[in-house]
């Protein structure tokens, strides 16, 4: 198998917030390594933009110090041509400083991106911006990151004053979880494959589990996160994603709108969720490392670093089959995967000495990308029928060798914006459907003044979680160490 790289038309990317963290650890790497797959073509620049009084060399040696600690260039003949490549100016969003040199820059004829890394407080001034001093065209993107809002009022302000300035078509909302390989591998498994779909409903699947576990702890973003906690950080976007690539129904086309019709659906046939089918922790100090509190600064600190909630799509499909989605910070082991169980044969023709058996498709998202079906056999030797369960395991490292090594989402992401394609970004009326689901669970914590249960940090999360699963005769996957 050989990789791919589609070509791309010249283009300039302008980064806003170009010196901040985001850009120095993905977004710069991204485009590097795009560059040296040939994806950088012509003279295609990357311009960084921000509030620091630099220079051009003294970007360049600023980027080349990012990718040394972030992107593996030992030895890379490539970095040079690279670090040629970009183009720095000084720039006030709100006030008049840098707009006239940034203008100056701009070559016709080659797309413009406009990606806005910087808080979502600036994206109305850029936005403006970019209009009065004529540095966009219809043709022109912009890309904003999460978090887009706070709440489905501030992501309806944020969406309206975008689309003062741009067409929805030109608005690239990024939600870095579509952009990962094995996320766009959902919906391969799902609609490419015969064998799956006709069982993909509530007559033949007992439940779906989503686990999206971290062993890192929010140090150093104390207090974003503090403000945020993993319902607002995860849960109403990433998990939100994976759970509507996985019930969603298939798309007529896989095209931009096609795709994120058929998501919406899935988000506004959610049904509330009641409080008690909701579990949230925070992790306390443990295994030398300091407990969430500390690490927001705030010793009564309400916020969960993990949720773990059941919910329903209320539609044909999916009538009764529950959905448990699990995520947090601090936990055993940085797993997420999706677990697919299916409902236990109707008859079993071997009776009740065989026990229960049924199948689990597990998708692995990250690490170790890999798909697995446990599928029943009869244990080997005599003394009749007798059933285990094996997993038919396909790890993508040892089936696709090299070609297993997936470009960072972020590189997927730039690209496709280059290209013009919508179908890995948000819409305005997907976001807005995730907060209004999202907002009234959260105003019920507050309402009720709900304190979040401690959990050892390093382990699966609070008992509750466990409980909450247990009750319906069910389990977790565990997740994996
Ligand atoms: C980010 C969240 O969007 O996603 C972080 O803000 C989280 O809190 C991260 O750690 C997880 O992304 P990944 O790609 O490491 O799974």
């Amino acid at each position: 198998m050989t990789p791919r790289s589609v070509p791309v038309d010249e283009f300039d990317l302008v980064v806003f917030g170009g010196t901040g963290d985001l850009s120095r650890r993905k977004i710069l790497p991204a485009l590097y390594k795009r560059f040296c797959a040939g994806q950088m073509p012509g003279q295609s620049r990357l311009i960084g933009a921000a509030r620091s009084d630099m220079g051009r060399a003294a970007y360049q040696a600023f980027v080349r110090e990012a990718l040394e600690e972030f992107a593996n260039v030992d030895g890379s003949t490539q970095l040079d041509g690279f670090l040629d490549r970009l183009d720095y100016v000084t720039l006030d969003a709100r006030g008049d400083t840098g707009w006239a040199d940034l203008a100056k820059k701009m070559v016709p004829g080659r797309v413009r991106a406009f990606y806005f890394s910087v808080g979502p407080s600036l994206f109305g001034d850029l936005a403006q911006g970019l209009q009065k001093w004529n540095l966009s065209d219809d043709q022109s993107r912009i890309v904003v990151e999460k978090p887009f809002g706070h709440d489905l009022e501030t992501a309806r302000a944020l969406n309206r004053e975008l689309a003062c300035h741009f067409d929805e078509r030109q608005i690239y909302r990024i939600d870095h979880y579509l952009g990962k390989e094995t996320v766009q591998n959902l919906m391969a498994v799902r609609f490419g494959n015969m064998l799956f779909e006709p069982l993909w409903n509530s007559q033949y699947i007992d439940h779906i589990q989503i686990t999206v576990a971290e062993t890192v702890g929010v140090g150093g973003r104390g207090a974003y996160y503090e403000r945020a906690g993993a319902m607002r950080d995860m849960m109403q976007n990433h998990m939100m994603q994976l759970l509507c690539l996985i019930a969603m129904e298939p798309p007529a086309k896989f095209e931009p709108d096609s795709v994120r019709d058929e998501k919406l659906k899935v988000i506004r046939a959610l049904d509330p969720v009641e409080p008690h089918h909701i579990q949230r922790g925070q992790y306390t100090a443990s295994d030398g490392v300091l407990s969430f509190r500390e690490d927001v600064e705030n010793a009564r600190s309400k916020t969960e670093s993990f949720i773990a909630l059941k919910c329903h799509i209320s539609n044909w499909r999916w009538a009764g089959t529950p959905f448990y989605l699990r995520t947090g910070k601090r936990l055993a082991t940085r797993s997420s995967e999706i677990t697919v169980v299916f409902k236990d044969a109707p008859h079993s023709i071997f009776g009740p000495e065989a026990g229960r058996h049924n199948n689990e498709l597990t998708i692995q998202l990250q690490p170790d990308e890999g798909i697995t079906l446990d599928v029943t056999i009869k244990e080997p030797g005599p003394g009749g029928m007798r059933l285990i369960d094996v997993p038919l395991d396909m790890s993508f490292a040892e089936a696709l060798g090299p070609e297993a090594d997936s470009p960072d989402a972020y590189e997927r992401l730039i690209i496709d914006v280059i290209r013009g394609n919508q179908t890995l970004f948000m819409r305005n009326d997907e976001v807005e459907a995730a907060w209004a689901w999202t907002d009234p669970i959260i105003q019920g914590w507050e309402a009720r003044g709900d304190v979040p249960k401690p959990y050892d940090a390093f382990t699966t999360g609070p008992d509750g979680a466990l409980q909450m699963v247990r009750r319906d005769g069910r389990d977790w996957r565990g997740i994996r160490r």
